[in-house]
C-alpha cells in the first residue's frame, strides 16, 4: 500500500492504472479508522481492481464551535489497518492543496441539506458536498462507498452525482454496530463509559419503532413519542427524531413505502446519529 499526499502524484499514478483497464473503488473517509470504515474498504476491495481511501478531515464541513481541532486522528494506526484489508492507495492531502489561498468554489444541494442534521450543523452538507467533488473530481473512481449511518450525507451525495453528472456511481453500506448495538463512530471515543451505556437507549428506541410498525402502527407521531420516552431520559438533548421517505427524506403522515427512521441527540457535547430503513407495506 501507498501513501500519496500530492494530488498530481495520486492522478498520475492512476491514470496508468486507468490506461490498463483498471476499475478504481474509492472510500472518502476521515481517518480515525473503525470496522465501520473498514467493511467499506472490504466491499470496495470485492468489487475493483485498485481501492483508494482519502484520509481528509475536512475543515469545511465543520460549522463554528465544532470539534475540527480535537477530531480523532492516527495516521500511522489507520495506515495499518487499511494495509490489512488490501487497500492500494491512501491519499492524505493537506489543507492548504484541497483549499488553497484564495479558494472561494463550493457545492450545495438546496433541496435536503437544511433538515434534520442540516439544522443543527449550518453549511455541513456544503463542506460535505464540496469536498467529496473534489475528491471525485481527483480519483475519478468507478464507485464510492459511504456507510448508511450517515444516511443524508449519502442522499445529498447521491443527489450531488446525479445532478452533476458524474460518472462515478455512488453505494450506500450498512451500518456497522457494536456488539452491544452502538452504531460505530470514530466519535464514540469522546464518550465515558457510562454516557456510553445510556448511549445504546438510541439504538433501544430504533428497534422499538421498528417493533411497532411490524405490529401495525402506521402513524409516525405515535411512534416518534414512544421513541421519544425511551430516549429522553438518557441523553442530554433530543436534536431529532424523525420518520420520513428514504426515498426523498420528505415528511409523510403515513407509513407506507421505504422508510428512513433517523434520530440525532447530544450526549454531554458529543452529537451521534443513528437510523434504520423499514419497508413498510
Ligand atoms: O463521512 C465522512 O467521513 C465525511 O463526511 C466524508 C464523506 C469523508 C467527507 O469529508
Amino acid at each position: 500500500m501507498k501513501t500519496i499526499t500530492s494530488i498530481n502524484a495520486l492522478r498520475k499514478e492512476l491514470d496508468v492504472l486507468r490506461s490498463k483497464k483498471k476499475c478504481i473503488g474509492f472510500v472518502p473517509t476521515m481517518g480515525f479508522f473503525h470496522e465501520g470504515h473498514l467493511s467499506l474498504m472490504r466491499r470496495a476491495r470485492k468489487e475493483n481492481d485498485i481501492v483508494v481511501v482519502s484520509l481528509f478531515v475536512n475543515p469545511t464541513q465543520f460549522a463554528e464551535g465544532e470539534d475540527l481541532d480535537t477530531y480523532p486522528r492516527d495516521m500511522e494506526r489507520d495506515a495499518k489497518m487499511a494495509d490489512e484489508v488490501g487497500v492500494d492507495y491512501i491519499f492524505a492531502p493537506t489543507s492548504r492543496a484541497m483549499y488553497p489561498d484564495g479558494y472561494g468554489t463550493y457545492v450545495e444541494n438546496d433541496t435536503i441539506s437544511d433538515l434534520l442534521c442540516g439544522v443543527s450543523r449550518p453549511g455541513h452538507f456544503r463542506g460535505v458536498a464540496t469536498v467529496v467533488a473534489k475528491l471525485l473530481n481527483i480519483v475519478e473512481a468507478d464507485r464510492a462507498y459511504f456507510g448508511q449511518k450517515d444516511y443524508q450525507q449519502l442522499c445529498v451525495l447521491k443527489l450531488m452525482a446525479r445532478d452533476l453528472n458524474m460518472r462515478t456511481k455512488v453505494f450506500m453500506c450498512p451500518i456497522v454496530r457494536e456488539k452491544d448495538g452502538l452504531a460505530m463512530s470514530s466519535r464514540n471515543v469522546y464518550l465515558s463509559e457510562r454516557e456510553r451505556m445510556r448511549a445504546l437507549n438510541i439504538h433501544v428506541a430504533l428497534k422499538h419503532a421498528r417493533t411497532m410498525i411490524q405490529d401495525g402502527e402506521r402513524r409516525p407521531r405515535e411512534i416518534i413519542a414512544e421513541m421519544k420516552e425511551i430516549i429522553k431520559t438518557s441523553v442530554d438533548k433530543i436534536d431529532y427524531i424523525a420518520l420520513l421517505s428514504a426515498d426523498t427524506l420528505e415528511s409523510v403522515t403515513k407509513l407506507h413505502g421505504k422508510i428512513f427512521i433517523g434520530v440525532a441527540a447530544y450526549m454531554g457535547g458529543t452529537r451521534l446519529i443513528d437510523n434504520t430503513i423499514i419497508t413498510v407495506k
